[in-house]
């Protein structure tokens, strides 16, 4: 098998190179469907990304599986071998409407275990990214261990959908949370709002419904600067299961969970 440095090298290319791909389709008209619902839309863009990320990945790790949100890659039951886990575009709805504030998203999982994480900011040429044990990097640069903030100053990743009557939480839970915290923001692709608490830029991201190419990437990297990722009953997160999501630092996550999700 591939060594992981090799892997990790290659993704790194290949994702830059799927980066170029993108920005230059914005010369283009796009071809826009929606899938399960009129706000939940995919592009010719969306499926090139898969597919360039498929054919390379076999022709050069004929024993690597890809799990893909577009379906072209496999149909899996189990995380067993190394599983490429990618959202060729995280953030569709803004690549379609700003052409920006979108990423495209890789977890590399080894039997079960996060092992590369990669997130790539295509309009600001940032690309986020790990190997297990080695640190995280923005570009060349090493990222710093993840700070601890207190709630009351802490500004935490959330979509206004959740302060709306909803299936999966108390929207007066959600409501207190916003009042409490210094400030909230929601940008729309998962992948930078993981890439933002990583950073520093976000103390926390709350998600009640995420897939596994939403959250991969970002939680391998968040992971690797000492943050926790959880679903909301404080579980660890599966990378073959839609689940709902909390990541932050160790304390704040044990603050939040104590006090609005137990
Ligand atoms: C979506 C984005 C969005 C999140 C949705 C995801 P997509 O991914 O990450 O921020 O709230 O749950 O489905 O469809 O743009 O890849
Ligand atoms: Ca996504
Ligand atoms: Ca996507």
């Amino acid at each position: 098998m591939a060594g992981i440095d090799e892997i990790h090298a290659q993704a790194v290319r290949w994702i830059k190179e799927a980066g170029q791909r993108i920005t230059q389709s914005f010369e283009t008209i796009l071809d826009i469907e929606t899938k399960s619902s009129m706000n939940d839309l995919v592009t010719n863009m969306d499926k090139d990304v898969e597919h360039f990320f498929i054919e390379r990945i076999a022709e050069r790790f004929p024993d690597h599986i890809v799990l893909g949100e577009e379906g072209a890659g496999h149909d899996l039951e189990e995380l067993k071998g190394v599983v490429w886990i990618i959202d060729p575009i995280d953030g569709t709805m803004n690549f379609v409407h700003q052409q920006r504030n979108f990423a495209i998203s890789i977890g590399i999982v080894e039997n079960g275990v996060g092992k590369i994480g990669l997130i790539y900011d295509v309009v600001h040429d940032e690309l986020y990214h790990c190997i297990r044990g080695e640190g995280a990097f923005q570009n060349e640069k090493r990222i710093e261990p993840m700070k601890e903030a207190k709630l009351e100053e802490s500004i935490v990743g959330l979509n206004a959908i959740w302060l709306t009557e909803n299936k999966k939480i108390d929207k007066d839970v959600t409501a207190q949370l916003v009042r409490e915290v210094r400030g909230t923001r929601s940008y729309g692709s998962a992948a930078l709002e993981l890439i933002y608490v990583a950073t520093g830029r976000l103390n926390a991201y709350i998600s009640m419904r995420l897939a596994p190419w939403d959250f991969a990437g970002g939680t391998i990297i968040i992971e690797e600067l000492g943050g926790k990722v959880t679903d909301l009953k404080g579980n660890p997160i599966h990378y073959l299961k839609k689940s709902s999501l909390i990541a932050t630092s160790p304390k704040l996550h044990e603050a939040i969970m104590e006090r609005y999700l137990s």
